[in-house]
């Protein structure tokens, strides 16, 4: 049994930077390059000619045009400015003003490790070797799936707490959430959650209630055959994140890519106007005024778990079991 922190605000730290974050969905990630920002690195996707997806620093090492303006050509990057090329490794292959007899001699571009899976290109943002591969999407070769993504201008923390958070659903989602629709007809009812945590995030679940944090930034809302939704939290400029969520469709025999939608789901549309409020909050006064209650045990636990993945202490991460009950 785990207590509720005393030092919360203390625990509202960035997301870790030594993670597997997605870079793109693997449709928007075609012949042009794709630029994107990860934790304040700008970063541009490409593919070679193979198909696979590299991820390097966005930044031309000659007058520093961002590559991702240029267009990818023999499989290699070309600078948008003066032409020169580079391979997915960051390494310049070809410079079009130098003679034929001069040698290219450049610094090479940073480039990240970078992953295809599940739907996703996946970029890992830390310093050294990727810790393992980006986790699996649990079901994705079993179900049809939609997908998208949406800018929020809140700090990732923000829609990771809000997708963990048990009570807020019966006010934040009028007329599009079950726990509304019951409030409005039965009223609050008392409703035990338990939350198990874990080194590698935690989970909710009560009757009909199934949410799941994995670090550094996945949640997963429910988890049957019926309703599964997997939302990411990549953090890009200060203040500012993307949240790319993917909805579970039918089960399916033959894999197909994800349809992709441009359309922000109400749902999500509602969370993002209350968090956006309260970044406002948070950018003008600081986290001191926070306060907590019971009820707010799972967002706290999910605080702890990414200030200590933030800090390389994963492994001092507490494992336990915590009963929470509270109306909803
Ligand atoms: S700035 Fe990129 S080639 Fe000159
Ligand atoms: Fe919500």
């Amino acid at each position: 049994m785990t207590e509720l922190p005393t030092n919360a605000a203390a625990d509202r730290v960035p997301l870790p930077q030594e993670a597997w974050y997605v870079g793109a969905a693997s449709s928007r990630l075609t012949e042009a390059p794709v630029a994107i920002v990860i934790h304040g690195q700008t970063i541009v996707l490409f593919r070679d000619s193979e198909g696979r997806a590299h991820a390097m620093h966005d930044r031309c090492p000659h007058r520093g045009v961002a590559l991702s303006l240029g267009t990818v050509s023999e499989g290699q990057i070309a600078c948008a400015y003066h032409g020169w090329r580079f391979d997915g490794t960051g390494r310049c292959r070809h410079i079009p003003s130098l003679r034929p007899e001069q040698p290219v001699r450049t610094v090479p571009v940073r480039a990240y490790p970078a992953a295809e899976r599940d739907g996703y290109v996946w970029v890992w943002t830390g310093k050294g070797e990727p810790k393992g591969q980006p986790l699996p999407i649990h079901g994705f070769d079993r179900y049809a799936w939609l997908q998208g993504a949406t800018a929020l201008a809140c700090e990732a923390i923000m829609p990771i707490e809000n997708n963990l958070d048990i009570c807020h659903a019966a006010f934040t989602h009028p007329h599009m959430h079950p726990q509304w629709f019951r409030a409005q007809a039965a009223g609050f009812q008392p409703t035990r959650y338990e939350l198990a945590t874990d080194p590698g995030g935690l989970t909710v679940s009560a009757p009909g209630t199934l949410l799941r944090f994995d670090l550094p930034d996945r949640v997963t809302v429910g988890g049957s055959e019926t309703f599964r939704l997997v939302l990411h939290h990549v953090p890009t400029t200060p203040g500012r994140c993307i949240q790319h969520w993917l909805l579970q469709r039918e089960p399916t025999h033959e894999q197909a890519a994800p349809i992709w939608s441009d359309r922000e789901p109400e749902i999500l549309a509602q969370d993002r106007h209350v968090l956006e409020s309260a970044q406002r909050a948070y950018a003008n006064e600081g986290d001191a005024f926070e306060q907590s209650v019971e009820a707010d045990a799972t967002t706290l636990a999910a605080r702890r778990s990414i200030r200590l993945a933030s800090q390389g202490r994963t492994e001092e991460a507490f494992s336990g079991n915590r009963s929470i009950c509270v109306l909803s």
